[in-house]
């Protein structure tokens, strides 16, 4: 949470690039945002609310300056208002800071300060770090030195950038949080010259450039007209030059309502992308490099959310396979570690940076676990500090809620277990039906009833999902879709479930969306389950390939091609995706960015 970004050498377009990069990260955060530029002194202005309310109060102000920061806020210590809006200052005004993550040793480093003289103006626990760069200053440091020390000091989380009064350029350091420079024009890592950036995240400044450099943890830089990376003891560090894949556009909302909606759409390109080159139909093969050779005897996943219903299916495909196979969530896995063995730990994240899954892979690392990361992004910590990486390729998803990159998880599980667990006559079922999986949603989107749907159950007071098999975390999935952007109480079941209490919630207010897939055994169990909430009045929505009868007991159909019971669950989720955006659209909500949410949670 929390979006920084700070640019150099973009001349009097600072302003503009800082306020457009902050727009680009603003799912990382939206509940304050603030700017400040050096020229000979500082200039700062933040408030609390969204951009949009930075750009009204920056109107008709004249900041200027060759370098900046800036910053979008994800609330965690005190509430979003102007005195805790980042960039913080020090009591001369003469250093401006913002941060991303969670200064664990605020409150002593704070009560020391504060005995010392220093007055503190926010609730925040980012205001110690401009004052304990002025005390560095006051005590006869450089600004250099003054800066390291200054982050020497923080235990916790952090991407920091400073600006130093009477110091050229900006400084930066992170730990445990994203931080990415971009190379702009006429930058280069080892000349001088040139624009450059620094972001928590690389779309907020993809517009102009795609060369960019992974700070890693522990690593501070100094961008004042050239680039120099240090170590944590002060050594110059050669870093490599990556290029990014994906284009400027790709983050646009290209004529869409919302980044959601086109995500949404963008579902069968995602796919495609996912399946490039890992999937020949004619020998049913299935090729992840070197991955394949994993070979795990047991396989442990961690996840949050929505990557936590991807865990679901996950442990439920290598189970299938016959090899132990378990989802915890994250956040709890920690708590009560369970024995490692030889098992695989598998970290699924679209971000890569969920601070609750990097804890969860990090305890496993250190009971001698090998890792691997599931992620959508390239350069993540995940990614850099797993053992291994299987990248999902859908592409860069904006919307806070996740869409397309459930998908990509499902899709990119399936060739995991296929690749490294699963036997040739399984394949041969499956690797034709996920060489259809694009152009099946594709069909999905261009003929889905949801929104009519969507329309009919608006008021109700409460919305129920049950499935079975590979179909119950989509059940969850749907309800968490739902819930997160239209504010309005859903919960998912196992449908099995319903009669072991849930069921005294149900009545003629509560429609419930049924998973109903299929002719075998676990579908006609279903139609059972459908049949109990029907009997209490419920409506049903079936969301169903017509191969059992569950159109007969549902007052509403969402159809899906006939297709294997693992690919019908990304089909299914697709007609849950575009009921739950059409409920919050009609309900006028804030679905790109939903109260209280932020896209990337880097704090646990
Ligand atoms: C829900 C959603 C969240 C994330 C969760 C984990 O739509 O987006 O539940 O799935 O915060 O995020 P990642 O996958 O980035 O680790």
């Amino acid at each position: 949470m929390c979006g920084i970004i700070g640019c150099i050498g973009r001349g009097d377009e600072t302003l503009d690039t800082l306020v457009h990069g902050l727009e680009k990260l603003e799912y990382r955060g939206y509940d304050s945002a603030g700017i400040a530029l050096l020229d000979e002194e500082l200039s700062t202005c933040k408030t609390s609310g969204k951009i949009a309310d930075l750009r009204e109060k920056l109107d008709g102000r004249d900041l200027s300056g060759e370098v900046g920061i800036g910053h979008t806020r994800w609330s965690t210590h005190g509430p979003p208002t102007d005195e805790n809006a980042h960039p913080h200052a020090d009591c001369t005004g003469d250093i401006a800071v913002v941060h991303n993550g969670i200064i664990e040793n605020y409150q002593p480093v704070r009560d020391e300060l504060v005995a010392d003289g220093h007055r503190f103006t926010s609730d925040t626990d980012t205001e110690v770090v401009p004052h304990l760069i002025e005390s560095k200053l006051s005590a006869g440091l450089s600004p250099d030195e003054a800066f390291r020390e200054t982050v020497d000091r923080l235990e916790g989380s952090y991407a920091i950038a400073a600006l130093i009064e009477d110091a050229d350029g900006l400084f930066v350091a992170r730990n445990d949080s994203p931080l990415v420079v971009g190379l702009g024009a006429g930058a280069s890592p080892d000349a001088d010259g040139g624009a450059f950036f620094i972001a928590s995240d690389v779309p907020a400044f993809r517009d102009f450039t795609g060369d960019v450099i992974y700070l890693e943890d522990g690593e501070f830089a100094r961008l004042d007209g050239r680039l120099t990376v240090t170590d944590s003891q002060g050594s110059q560090v050669t870093k490599d030059v990556h290029t990014v894949e994906w284009d400027a556009e790709e983050t646009g909302k290209s004529g869409y309502d919302h980044f959601m909606l086109k995500e949404i759409h963008e579902q069968p390109r995602a796919l495609r992308q996912c399946l490039r080159g890992r999937v020949e139909e004619q020998t049913a093969s299935v090729d992840i490099g070197d991955l394949a050779d994993l070979a795990p005897t047991g396989v442990q996943f961690v996840a949050c959310g929505t990557s936590y219903h991807a865990a679901m299916y996950g442990a439920q495909l290598f189970r299938d396979a016959g090899v132990p196979a378990q989802a915890f969530l994250a956040s709890e896995y920690a708590t009560s570690p369970p024995p490692v063995g030889n098992s695989l730990v598998v970290g699924i994240s679209q971000s890569g940076e969920t601070a609750d899954t990097l804890s969860a892979l990090r305890e496993a690392e250190s009971r001698g676990a090998r890792t691997l990361t599931l992620t959508n992004t390239v350069g993540s910590t995940m990614d850099r500090e797993c053992d291994h990486t299987l990248y999902i390729r859908s592409g860069p998803e904006i919307g806070v809620a996740a869409s397309k990159t459930f998908a990509g998880q499902l899709t990119a599980l399936n060739l995991f277990s296929m690749a490294t667990a699963e036997r040739n006559s399984t394949r041969r079922d499956v690797v034709p039906e996920l060489r259809k999986l694009p152009g099946n949603v594709q069909k999905i989107l261009d003929s889905s009833s949801a929104e009519a749907v969507a329309d009919y159950y608006e008021d109700a007071e409460s919305y129920f999902f049950i499935g079975r098999g590979y179909q119950y975390p989509v059940a969850l999935e749907g309800a968490l879709k739902l819930k997160e952007i239209s504010y309005e109480h859903a919960e998912g079941f196992a449908a099995g479930e319903l009669k072991h209490g849930p069921l005294a919630l149900v009545d003629e207010n509560t429609p419930v969306f049924a998973m109903a897939v299929g002719d075998d055994e676990k579908a006609r169990k279903t139609l059972g389950n459908i049949k109990e909430v029907e009997a209490r009045d419920a409506p049903v929505v079936a969301v169903t390939d017509g191969r059992n009868d569950a159109e007969r007991y549902a007052d509403h159909v969402l159809e899906i091609p006939e297709t294997h019971p693992r690919a019908a669950a990304v089909l299914g989720n697709v007609q849950l995706q575009l009921v739950s955006y059409h409920i919050a659209d009609q309900l006028g909500r804030s679905i790109d960015k939903p109260r209280n949410l932020a896209k990337s949670v880097t704090v646990e």
